[in-house]
């Protein structure tokens, strides 16, 4: 890529991750994004509206993953595309294919809908948000072998297993893949573990749930595994970083050290004390490692482990979901 364009994108703006990309870009004081939502008017994106610089250089455009006008229209004329957008749900899905796979892939809708527009309006580059969900689950995958970006979800394993969200970030991820080699278009994958932060938006997303379990008391025992996570902000910066450098390509394993649960909950405890955590662990064989090093050899840091976890309760806190 010969330089990263300055009009971008970004699908799916008002999610828990596209929110802190957006502030990025806008904060970087040269983009001028265009933030695609399904429905411009809602409370949920407010958020949006009040970063600094929006009323400047945001513009939020109703689209839906699977209308391609409504893609197409909002991809026109930039240089460059930051698809974030996917259906993220928090348990199994009922009907899969509809709520699931579609609008993430599928044939001419989803993500495929994304990269034809981005061809037709000549995108410089599209960084495609993927998930480890496309890398780990893959039964033939070395068992002491940290996995890295050479390593695809077996799709059949997926589908015996109903993992069907892992399934449709494989199909989307490779469907990314196979239109770049075809069309000559210019794409970069990014794949994150769980995502942990603080929330800008006012909805709880799926892995956000995932940490607040934490707190409920529902739980008497956890499993004691290694846990993979990296902080949103350190997704935006990864995101932005594979845009704006030349040399990036293929796919990006994106997470930070990982960490035991039981020292996760510790770290909590001695910075929250009050809430009803688990008060048990029992060990696992899970202890699967994630090699993010290509991406760090492009540039990208992350911030320690505590600094995301009491942000993160900070934002709860003052969204008034946690007391
Ligand atoms: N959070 C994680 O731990 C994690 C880890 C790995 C990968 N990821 C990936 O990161 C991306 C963002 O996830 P997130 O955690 O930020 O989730 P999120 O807050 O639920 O955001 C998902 C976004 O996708 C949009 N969306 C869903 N279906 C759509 C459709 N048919 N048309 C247009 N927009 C649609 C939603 O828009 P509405 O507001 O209109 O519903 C929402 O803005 C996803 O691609 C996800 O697979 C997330």
């Amino acid at each position: 890529m010969a330089a990263a364009g300055k009009t971008v994108c970004v699908t799916g703006a008002g999610g828990f991750i596209a929110s802190w990309l957006v502030k990025l870009l806008l904060s970087r004081g040269q983009y001028a994004v265009r933030g695609t939502v399904r429905d411009p008017g809602a409370s949920k994106n407010a958020h949006l509206k009040a970063l600094e610089g929006a009323g400047e250089r945001l513009q939020l455009l109703k689209a839906d993953l699977l209308d391609y006008s409504s893609v197409a229209s909002a991809i026109a004329g930039r240089e460059g595309v930051f698809h974030v957008a996917s259906p993220v749900p928090s348990g199994r899905s009922s009907n899969p294919e509809v709520e699931v796979i579609g609008p993430a892939v599928v044939g001419t809708t989803g993500t495929t809908n994304v990269l034809k527009a981005c061809y037709e309006a000549k995108v410089k580059r599209v960084v495609v948000v993927s998930s480890v969900a496309a890398v780990f689950s893959n039964p033939n995958w070395p068992k002491d072998k940290a996995f890295d970006e050479d390593c695809w979800s077996d799709e059949d394993y997926c589908r015996k297993n109903e993992d069907w969200y892992y399934l449709s970030k494989t199909l989307s991820e490779r469907e990314a893949f196979v239109y770049a080699a075809k069309t000559g278009l210019d794409v970069v994958t990014i794949c994150q573990f769980s995502v942990f932060g603080p929330l800008m938006q006012s909805i709880v997303n799926a892995s956000s749930k995932i940490l607040l379990n934490y707190f409920k008391g529902d739980h008497e025992t956890v499993e004691n595994r290694l846990r993979n996570m990296v902080d949103v902000r350190d997704v935006a910066d990864a995101l932005l970083l594979s845009y704006e450098k030349p040399e990036a390509s293929g796919r990006y394993i994106c997470s930070s050290n990982p960490i035991k649960v039981s020292d996760m909950i510790n770290i909590l405890k001695t910075l929250y004390p009050t809430y009803p955590y688990p008060k048990n662990s029992v060990e696992t064989d899970d202890n699967s490692i994630y090699s993010s090093e290509k991406l760090q050899k492009l540039g990208w840091t992350f911030r320690p482990t505590e600094e995301t976890l009491r942000d993160s309760v900070e934002s709860y806190k003052a969204f008034g979901i946690l007391n």
